[in-house]
């Protein structure tokens, strides 16, 4: 089977999704794959396996030569859904979310009235744009995050009055839109959920982020946070965790590997947000999360692969 591995992309994730990618790409069993990798670069260039440029008409030729494509371009213009579209209209199968999943899932506003709409927690917020930014003023310590953005970039803490405009400024850089949410003090827990091939949706074992102060970009790829897996959890707290990412994933309709992200409070499982491309090196949450559940990496990446839209 002749599987493209599409990394790069053409925003800040850029290098997270060229490591994702290869990652995937080394992975795919030999003996059954034959990869062909393809990078987006980040002014949209298409290149082939030997960084040639070759354009969208050769990138298509490419993509037609091959039996799935299996898109690893985290954030926007990939994960959004605009890789799954790409497929969609060239008659390929791809793995992972569709472009409605895709583009629900990167839009945290959106995510959060889904979430809202079949009885999910998320942190109380405020959609805000360039036209409404001046009137916000600041009342309590808000985060402000780029409604479409991922790897936390652009997100900032506004914990005092004259860190809201900063904070504004720099989310509203990267989207015309930008989410203004209370602060949400909790664990930081991930579920990732599967729809295997046979059609079967799996959570695998939770996995709890262990990190002094914000999860952010530094702390993601400098090394600076450990990952325990499976998370320490009472049985209320595990099933609850369990059961909101299972109704997220189908809420959205999600397929593929999706990684629902949650803070766990007093009061119950938080979302965060839900990521229809999430990391994918083999030390990423999502193929951790699976070897504790006894499915390596290989083995994960072949039933994505066999569960591909068609
Ligand atoms: N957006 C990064 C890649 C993640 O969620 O893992
Ligand atoms: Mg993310």
């Amino acid at each position: 089977t002749r599987v493209a591995v599409i990394g790069g992309g053409q925003n800040c994730e850029h290098d997270v999704s060229l490591a994702s990618a290869a990652s995937v790409a080394a992975a795919l069993d030999p003996a059954t794959y034959d990869v062909v990798p393809l990078t987006i670069g980040r002014d949209g260039t298409w290149r082939d396996r030997g960084l040639r440029p070759i354009g969208l008409s050769g990138a298509a030729h490419v993509l037609r030569g091959c039996d799935v494509v299996f898109p690893v371009v985290h954030g926007p213009r990939g994960e959004d859904g605009a890789l799954a579209a790409l497929c969609e209209l060239a008659g390929l199968p791809y793995v992972g979310s569709g472009v409605r999943a895709g583009a629900l899932a990167m839009d945290k506003w959106a995510t959060k009235l889904v979430a809202a709409a079949v009885g999910i927690a998320t942190a109380p917020g405020t959609l805000v744009t360039a036209a409404t930014a001046a009137h916000l003023r600041w009342t309590h310590p808000v985060v402000v995050k780029p409604v479409a953005a991922g790897s936390s970039q652009g997100v900032g803490l506004a914990a005092a009055p004259e860190q809201l405009r900063p904070a504004l400024e720099a989310a509203l850089a990267l989207d015309d839109r930008v989410l203004v949410e209370d602060v949400v003090t909790g664990r930081e827990i991930d579920v990732a959920v599967l729809r295997c091939a046979d059609g079967t949706l799996v959570a695998a074992p939770a996995l709890e982020i262990v990190t002094d102060g914000l999860f952010d970009y530094d702390a993601k790829y400098g090394g600076h946070a450990d990952f325990r897996v499976p998370a320490r959890l009472d049985e209320v707290d595990a099933k609850a965790l369990e059961d909101a990412a299972l109704t997220a994933y189908d809420a959205l309709a999600c397929s593929g590997v999706a990684r629902v992200d949650f803070f766990l409070t007093e009061d119950g499982p938080v979302l965060n947000e839900v990521n229809t491309v999430p990391g994918m090196t083999e030390h990423s949450q999502v193929p951790r999360m699976f070897a504790a559940a006894g499915l390596s990496y290989p083995e994960l990446l072949d039933e994505l692969v066999r569960g591909a839209h068609r």
